[in-house]
């Protein structure tokens, strides 16, 4: 196949094999250049390990601390003269190179909400690992089927109270207009978004994992979360979307007790603001995202996903003296850097500024626009875009 981006209002309907293998080794590299990571996890799953937060979480494990990992996901192989999914391309080049590298990598390609998912995991953990000594939660869905009601729930990105108006960009033109988002028509929207991206999968997750047997003595669990500046509090933090990650952070100590006869620890990790499948899905953030590389790319303190994660595994998870150093309400914070103060004011000043004339200038739209067509494979000097791809012969072993 000859395969070329095609894109459809923030979200790419084609990805590269070839592309995404680049950008799977990139982060490879990346953290073999970095080191080892001492005390690290050995038997690590991934729930949502495909792309963004989760695909980095699996190479931070196995390539800094020689992890065997079992990642679950939800992806689409290619078709008859239709490309696979970006995260099914991730899957298959991270398999391929930690195979190659001596590291157990299995994957298992389904619903992560469901009962029978969750089964077939702990049979292969039973199989293959015995037990894990680190589960990643790095689902990010707009949509959930309840395992026990059945019940099909979506989410919604809107702000609560009132309408929210403010500046948004399409990163594709570079085009900067007001927009104005309506809150939410009842409670039943905050009540889909929390069963959606709420902490009670993650629960159920660590119930069943718990249940049968096959959580190491010690076992740690993060899952993440957001928070971000202010200007985007009315869409993200203070919305139906925020309602859901408070959820998710008072999950944490819900699994704590779960995991207490394994003296295991829940953890939210609190991540940067980064361009991924999901945050272009989400008003206002992509102009946020592009002011903020452009202050943090300038200040030499920018980080994508897989030096945030190596960093959440170096010193946050795995500290050399065993402590991890959370914040008053006992998350992990890694956005320490985004939300310093220097950093803020410089957004807050450029977002202020910013129209479709001088964007080019005072923001790194131009980096927004290269992450998210990294993210599909494009973009990559490496690659021939006009070649036939390579097949993919290493899929992922479900
Ligand atoms: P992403 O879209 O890149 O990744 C989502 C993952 O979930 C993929 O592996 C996908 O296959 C998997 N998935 C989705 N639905 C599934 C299902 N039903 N069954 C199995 N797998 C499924 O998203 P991301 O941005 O990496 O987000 C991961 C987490 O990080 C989310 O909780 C998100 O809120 C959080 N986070 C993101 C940002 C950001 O800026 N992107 C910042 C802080 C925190
Ligand atoms: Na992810």
């Amino acid at each position: 196949m000859i395969i070329k981006p095609r894109t459809r209002g923030f979200i790419c309907l084609t990805s590269h094999p070839d592309g995404t293998a680049v950008n799977i080794k990139n982060q490879i590299e990346y953290v073999k250049s970095q080191g080892e990571i001492k005390n690290g996890p050995k038997k690590v799953l991934v729930i949502g390990a495909s792309t963004g937060f989760g695909i980095s979480s699996r190479i931070a494990a196995a390539f800094g601390s020689g992890a065997a990992t079992i990642g679950v996901f939800f992806e689409k192989p290619a078709t008859e003269g239709k490309p696979g999914t970006a995260g099914w391309y991730n899957s298959a080049a991270f398999e391929k190179e930690a195979q190659a590298a001596g590291l157990y990598a299995k994957s298992i390609n389904g619903d992560a909400f469901s009962d029978e998912i969750k089964q077939q995991t702990i049979d292969l953990i039973k199989k293959d690992l015995g037990t894990i000594d680190l589960v990643v939660y790095s689902l990010a869905s707009p949509r959930r089927t309840h395992p026990k009601t059945g019940v099909a729930y979506a989410s919604v990105l809107k702000p609560i109270g009132q309408p929210f108006s403010n500046k948004t960009v399409d990163f594709h033109t570079g085009v900067v207009s007001d927009i104005t988002i309506n809150p939410i028509d009842s409670q039943e929207d905050i009540d889909n978004t929390i069963a959606v991206m709420g902490g009670e999968d993650w629960k159920f997750w660590m119930e069943d994992l718990q249940k049968a047997g096959v959580l190491a003595n010690g076992v740690k669990t993060v899952a993440y979360s957001y928070i971000g500046p202010e200007l985007t509090f009315p869409i993200y933090r203070n919305g139906t979307i925020g309602q859901a990650k408070n959820d998710l952070e008072a999950t944490a100590s819900t699994i704590h007790s779960i995991l207490k006869d394994v003296n295991g620890e829940a953890y939210v990790s609190v991540n940067k603001a980064l361009v991924t499948q999901s945050s272009s899905a989400i008003p206002v953030v992509p102009l946020y995202i592009s002011l903020l590389y452009k202050v943090m790319k300038e200040k030499g303190i920018h980080e994508g996903t897989i030096e945030q994660m190596y960093r959440l595994f170096k010193e946050r998870l795995y500290t050399e003296n065993g402590e991890i150093p959370v914040d008053a309400e006992g998350r992990i914070r890694i956005d320490d850097l985004e939300m310093r103060e220097d950093v803020q004011q410089e957004v807050d000043k450029l977002w202020k500024e910013a129209t479709t004339e001088n964007l080019e200038q005072i923001s790194d739209i131009k980096g927004y626009r290269e992450d998210f067509f990294n993210l599909f494979g494009f973009n990559f000097d490496e690659i021939n875009y006009d070649a036939e791809t390579n097949e993919v012969v290493n899929v992922p072993s479900i």
